[in-house]
């Protein structure tokens, strides 16, 4: 490996400690909750503001941020986003009361939402071309690392007076590293050119690129935003005929994505095992962090062989996949009166980890990667913000209505995970008619489709 791209790897490790924290301060919340119900005494509804303020937070983030980082600047952005983590994990670590938790569960949204669309924006834009997919599926990579690091730290902390304080601490160290490490990595070529800091921009294409590339960047890129200059789109253009595809891969994806059911079990996997009758807290509290291994490990599958396999079958194979674990587990506590208590701990900790596994090589990095890909350049930063923020819209009712079933009999029955399976298997429609096949296309290949 040579100096410079050692030098993109790291500028992309420091950006992508953004997806740590999005990963870190969303599945905290798992481990701390039995801490947490102790301490406050929470009702469903309670912890259900508990769990999804960071949601809502990441809501507005999402849409700030289209226009912010156009004016700010990527690094800039960045280095906002951080200070409101820090922020953000100071409040929720000494917070006295819920409420004041839930304020500081906001500020780590907000700052969650905006780096959800900065940092793949950033990576996209740092990144020479031959590895900018791999960047994207890096984001993802940090996210499942920081749910994982959440895990271990709750696991470690679980049996601590007050440990939810100390869990909520330890995500202060990413917050601090992202917002130090941010002030050593150069802004956006594209974005300097764009704002016409020429000399600026090939100062940093000389530091990222071999020497006999630099001119090439330059005019392509500022050919592109000449372009962009001229065809200025904007929502109307969005929601034209002409892109109702595009368009729907992007609500789609994300609407499969978080109906599945996937943060019903990285926020609340240690409820879900209690449910099926692990004992302690802690038992279920181990059982989640291997819920964050067989996450991880899974995606690392992914970032090796997305681009080879192509979008469609990885799509099918991950749908059938989790209609196929999630109707397990729900099966498993319907018959929970006919079968034995091992059975039924057996069929939910097996069926969550290999619903897990077809997430993470399928819905998880393929709803970041279509978002980054599918829209005209000259909408592209607009519809990723847009898309983005889908996401943690339909993230917000899932995780919100949670905690509220789990207390009815569709909690008992399974009930909730049927409802799961059932959008899994709409997803199968949708990826027949709805998505085509990307790969090995480049992003002006599929934007020709559009025209
Ligand atoms: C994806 C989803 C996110 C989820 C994560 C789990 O990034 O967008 O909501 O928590 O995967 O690994």
């Amino acid at each position: 490996m040579n100096n410079k791209v050692l030098l993109i790897y790291t500028i992309a490790a420091i950006a992508a400690t953004g997806g740590l924290l999005f990963g870190f301060d969303t599945g905290v919340i798992n481990v701390a909750l039995p801490s947490l119900r102790q301490e406050f005494q929470l009702s469903a509804t309670a912890e259900g503001w508990i769990v999804s303020a960071v949601l809502a937070g990441g809501m507005a983030g999402s849409l700030l941020s289209g226009r912010l980082a156009d004016t700010l600047g990527r690094k800039r952005i960045n280095i906002l986003a951080a200070l409101i983590f820090v922020l953000g994990s100071i409040v929720a670590a000494v917070a006295p009361s819920a409420n004041v938790l839930i304020a500081g569960r906001l500020l780590l949204g907000l700052a969650i939402g905006i780096v959800s669309f900065s940092v793949p924006l950033y990576l996209a834009e740092i990144a020479p071309s031959h590895i900018r997919g791999r960047l994207v599926t890096f984001f993802q990579l940090a996210i499942t690392i920081g749910i994982l690091a959440s895990y271990l730290v709750g696991f470690a902390f679980a049996e601590q007076i007050e440990g939810w304080r100390l869990m909520f601490w330890a995500g202060f160290i990413p917050a601090a590293v992202l917002l130090g490490g941010m002030f050593f990595v150069p802004e956006s070529p594209r974005w300097l050119l764009s704002k016409g800091r020429d000399e600026q921009a090939r100062q940093v294409l000389a530091r990222i690129h071999e020497a006999d590339a630099v001119d090439r960047e330059m005019t392509q890129i500022q050919a592109a935003v000449r372009d962009e200059r001229n065809r200025q789109g904007d929502w109307r253009e969005l929601f034209s005929a002409k892109l109702r595809i595009p368009l729907l891969i992007g609500i789609g994806i994300f609407f499969i994505q978080q109906f599945s059911g996937i943060n019903a079990v990285i926020y609340y996997s240690t409820r879900i095992f209690e449910m099926a009758g692990f004992g302690s807290s802690t038992t279920s509290i181990m059982a989640t962090v291997g819920v964050g291994v067989v996450n991880t490990l899974s995606t690392l599958v992914a970032v090796r062989f997305l681009d080879q396999w192509g979008r469609k079958p990885i799509l099918y194979t991950g749908l059938i996949g989790t209609a196929l674990s999630l109707s397990t587990i729900a099966a498993a506590f319907f018959f929970r009166e006919s079968i034995s208590p091992d059975l039924l701990r057996i069929l939910a900790i097996g069926g969550v980890y290999v619903y897990i596994f077809f997430f993470a090589i399928s819905l998880g990095p393929l709803g970041w990667l279509l978002i980054s890909e599918v829209y005209p350049l000259r909408i592209r930063g607009f519809a990723t913000s847009m898309g983005s923020s889908y996401h943690w819209f339909f993230d917000f009712w899932v995780s919100f209505s949670f905690p509220i079933m789990a207390a009815t009999s569709l909690g008992s029955n399974g009930g909730i995970f049927m409802i799961y399976t059932a959008v899994v298997l709409f997803g199968l429609l949708f990826a027949r008619f709805i998505v085509f096949e990307t790969k090995g296309l480049t992003l002006e290949d599929i934007e020709k489709k559009w025209q």
